[in-house]
């Protein structure tokens, strides 16, 4: 590596991990050449190929300044999935990620699992381990099928930042939000009628689907703007389709939120089809803006959307605390939420309940929001550092998950087979499809803390993938 682009490399290290942060002046270039005990003309290159990548900016004599991350140049495409209705497959693979043992030596760069070592969850572990001690019988009996009160009420009141006014008995608790969705899905379609979904989409979803025998259909979508209205139209009219599901707030895997004028039209369309709406907003509270995105639920005048959500994101995924409010449907709801769990599990439900009235929630949230963001950055920066060129890359409004759309035709399932041998495991993309399309993309986490050890996987990822492309190249040359 030349002397500037050690310089580079520093400078930008120090940058991704806060020492100079957004809006920030940076070092003068004479206190770099001390520094580094370098020459001017090396410090004035290395701060060139920072304003090339667009990490800083020269001012007329005041010196660099640290820029905001860009979106990245180039984005997946949207995707065009096969417009009719399937059976959804991949069950296989699903099972191989869900079913993986933890293990310390196997580092899962592509699980949905969010940051569970943050100080400010400690409120909530003395929160459970005090009703333990308290709560004698309570604690110990059944619930009340709809779920704990002291938690309802705290989830009407959070709504209200996504725009929804709930009373209290329109939620009900859920075993997370797989129950919550499963629960809905159930409510609405019989075996062999057709739910649409954005796509990609979350694969447990998509298995609920298939348990039940119904068909996905899956829609184009945008890596910005979510599901393609016009795509879906058209499907409204050519299919019978029973309900739509969708994840419009900090999608999982793409990471985008949908606009609220697209999110409003979308309300308007199954309006107009007579179509329910199964909104999945388990990121929504992660989202990098404030105040948070609002929900499809809050343009819902006839209670037709069935809004799903969980704390496994925000908070701790073991809890298995979720929720659903079924607007119209709650009768059938409830019922579906009997014979499938019953009530949930009382102690989890009270202790978040206490987490949030005590303003434990919100603090949480606001470290949780800030660190997400500046991962997104960083892990943005190791992709754009180490995988081929021409790399499609997400540019996530909430959330931990980043999806790549590698260029040429890389498996990601072949992928994952070779990064076994350095204990390594990516999310690979044909899980988020009925069909298993999307091979030559993955998902990844930035949850993670990202230590060097984790860095040194990133390359080693973007490494086999341009290994992998070689080799590809090479056998349709021969
Ligand atoms: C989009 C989405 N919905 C639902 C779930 C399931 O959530 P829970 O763990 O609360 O059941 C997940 C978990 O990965 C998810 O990513």
């Amino acid at each position: 590596m030349n002397r500037y682009e050690q310089v580079a490399v520093v400078l930008r290290e120090r940058m991704e991990h806060g020492i100079y942060r957004v809006g920030d002046r940076l070092p003068s270039i004479r206190a770099l050449c001390r520094e580094f005990e370098v020459s001017v003309s090396t410090v004035q290159t290395a701060y060139g190929r920072l304003e090339d990548a667009a990490l800083v900016e020269a001012r007329p004599k005041s010196g660099y300044y640290v820029l905001p991350r860009q979106t990245p140049t180039v984005l997946p495409a949207p995707t065009r999935p096969a417009q009719r209705p399937l059976e959804v497959s991949q069950w296989d693979q699903v099972l191989d990620l869900v079913a993986a043992p933890g293990s310390d030596e196997i580092l899962m760069l592509g699980n949905g699992i969010p940051d569970l070592e943050s100080p400010t969850l400690n409120p909530l572990k003395r929160a459970l381990a005090g009703l333990h001690r308290r709560s004698g019988r309570h604690g110990l009996n059944y619930d009340t099928l709809i779920g704990s009160l002291e938690l309802r009420h705290e989830i009407t009141r959070l709504a209200t930042a996504s725009g929804c006014l709930l009373h209290p008995d329109d939620v009900l608790i859920t075993t997370g939000c797989q129950e919550a969705l499963s629960i809905a899905i159930r409510t609405l379609a019989s075996p062999g009628e057709v739910v649409a979904v954005d796509s990609p989409s979350f694969y447990g979803t998509m298995q609920i689907l298939k348990a039940l025998g119904l068909k996905a259909l899956e829609i184009p979508t945008d890596p910005c703007t979510g599901i393609s209205l016009e795509a879906l139209e058209l499907a409204l009219e050519q299919w019978p389709i029973r309900a739509i599901q969708v994840t419009p707030t900090c999608n999982n895997p793409l990471g985008y939120t949908m606009p609220a004028s697209r999110k409003r039209a979308l309300v308007a369309l199954a309006q107009r089809f007579d179509v329910a709406i199964i909104e999945d907003d388990i990121y929504g509270d992660l989202a990098f803006t404030t105040p948070r995105p609002k929900t499809l639920k809050a343009f819902d005048d006839d209670g037709r959307v069935l809004l799903c959500s969980s704390f496994s994101k925000t908070l701790t995924p073991g809890l298995r605390v979720g929720w659903i409010a079924p607007g119209r449907y709650r009768d059938q709801v409830m019922h579906m939420k009997y014979v499938s769990t019953g009530a949930s599990a009382t102690l989890p439900q009270l202790a978040v309940a206490e987490f949030i009235a005590k303003g434990h929630y919100a603090h949480h949230l606001r470290e949780m929001i800030r660190q997400y963001q500046r991962h997104r950055d960083i892990l943005l920066g190791w992709v754009e550092q180490h995988f081929p060129a021409g790399t499609g890359v997400s540019y996530p409004q909430g959330g931990f998950l980043l999806w790549l759309e590698l260029p040429g035709d890389v498996d990601c399932v072949r992928l994952n087979e070779r990064l076994a041998v350095s204990n390594i495991r990516i999310a690979p993309g044909s899980l988020f499809s009925a069909s298993g399309k999307y091979r030559h993309c993955l998902r990844l986490n930035y949850a993670l803390s990202l230590t060097p050890t984790v860095a040194v996987a990133v390359r080693k990822v973007g490494e086999t993938v341009t290994q992998m492309m070689a080799e590809a190249e090479t056998t349709t040359v021969t």
